[in-house]
């Protein structure tokens, strides 16, 4: 089993998902570009394990050993040490390849490149690292602590040994790993797209407000959350990103476009639950 999991990006996901592999016992090298969001972010990993305790999810030791197996790395090269990396840094290709650009130049020949894209090509991260064939998809879903399913995708070249590999880790931290080709979206973000999209077009008409659509939906589909709700705790900027790669993947597929209210929202800075604003108020 692979033992040192380095994360890039310790936002949302990269956070959880570190919480996660060192409850599961995994080291975890975690890096982010900024200072601050690293400090936050451990900053919520205790909080977040010490409600684990007072609620009984985790034992004392269990929460504590976690907390030192989690290392914060502000040196990108620190991650070249680690036998997994899992990059959740912004959902925006260029990035990414560089990103996979640059890790190609520091791991080891036998790493394993894993990525929380939610959307994009697996295969194209991929082709940019002298080794496609050890580079995945690990899609985990929002709270990682809480959500048990992650999608494992296989890019067009990523090898059987690598998919397998990354499936054990997954049941390791205690999740259920599903299959999925690379198609923009996977599965669950190409059926939530009509979710979001009809409800964003509804009330943009002002057929109803969004916590009328929340609440009905809520009610008549046995939902635990309504789109609006679900946008704020994704972070609008999130869902809007993966909403324009989906859109662009499916070459403009009208039943994919995005809507105006995200952009202008994205534009205003107002993402939601992160920010205290979104579609409500968080105090
Ligand atoms: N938010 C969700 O519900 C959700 C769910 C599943 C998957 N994802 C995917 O996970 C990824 C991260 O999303 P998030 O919601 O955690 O975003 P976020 O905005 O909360 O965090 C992103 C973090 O990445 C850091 N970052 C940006 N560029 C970087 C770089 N070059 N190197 C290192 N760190 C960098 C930022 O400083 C930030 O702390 C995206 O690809 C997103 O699509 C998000």
């Amino acid at each position: 089993m692979k033992k040192t999991v380095g994360i890039i990006g310790a936002g949302t996901m990269g956070g959880g998902i570190a919480q996660v592999a060192a409850l599961a016992g995994f080291d975890v090298l975690l890096h982010d570009v900024s200072g601050d969001a690293l400090k936050a972010s451990m900053e919520r990993i205790k909080g977040d394990l010490r409600k684990s305790m007072q609620t009984g999810r985790a034992t004392a030791s269990d929460a504590t050993g976690a907390l030192t197996r989690i290392r914060p790395r502000r040196e990108f090269n620190d991650l070249g040490a680690a036998d997994v990396v899992i990059e959740a840094a912004v959902e925006d290709l260029e990035v990414k390849k560089e990103i996979f650009r640059a890790l190609d130049q520091i791991v080891a020949p036998r790493a394993i490149l894993a990525t929380n894209t939610s959307s994009l090509s697996i295969t194209s991260i991929g082709s940019l690292t002298k080794t496609p064939e050890s580079v995945v998809g690990m899609h985990f879903f929002n709270p990682p602590a809480q959500m048990k399913l992650v999608e494992i995708v296989r890019g067009s070249q990523t090898s059987d040994e690598t998919v397998r590999t990354v499936y054990e880790m997954a049941l390791a931290m205690g999740k259920t790993p599903v299959f999925c080709s690379d198609t923009p979206g996977f599965i669950v973000n190409r059926v939530a797209r009509p979710f979001y999209g009809e409800a964003l077009r509804l009330l943009g008409e002002g057929t109803a407000t969004a916590e009328q659509i929340d609440r009905i939906v809520r009610l008549s589909g046995g939902f635990r959350m309504g789109p609006f709700e679900l946008m704020d705790m994704i972070g609008i900027d999130v869902n809007y990103a993966v909403t324009k790669s989906v859109y662009e993947q499916f070459f403009h597929e009208p039943r994919f476009r995005p809507h105006p209210i995200q952009r202008r929202m994205v534009e205003a800075g107002t993402l939601g639950r992160k920010t205290g604003l979104g579609f409500y108020r968080y105090e």
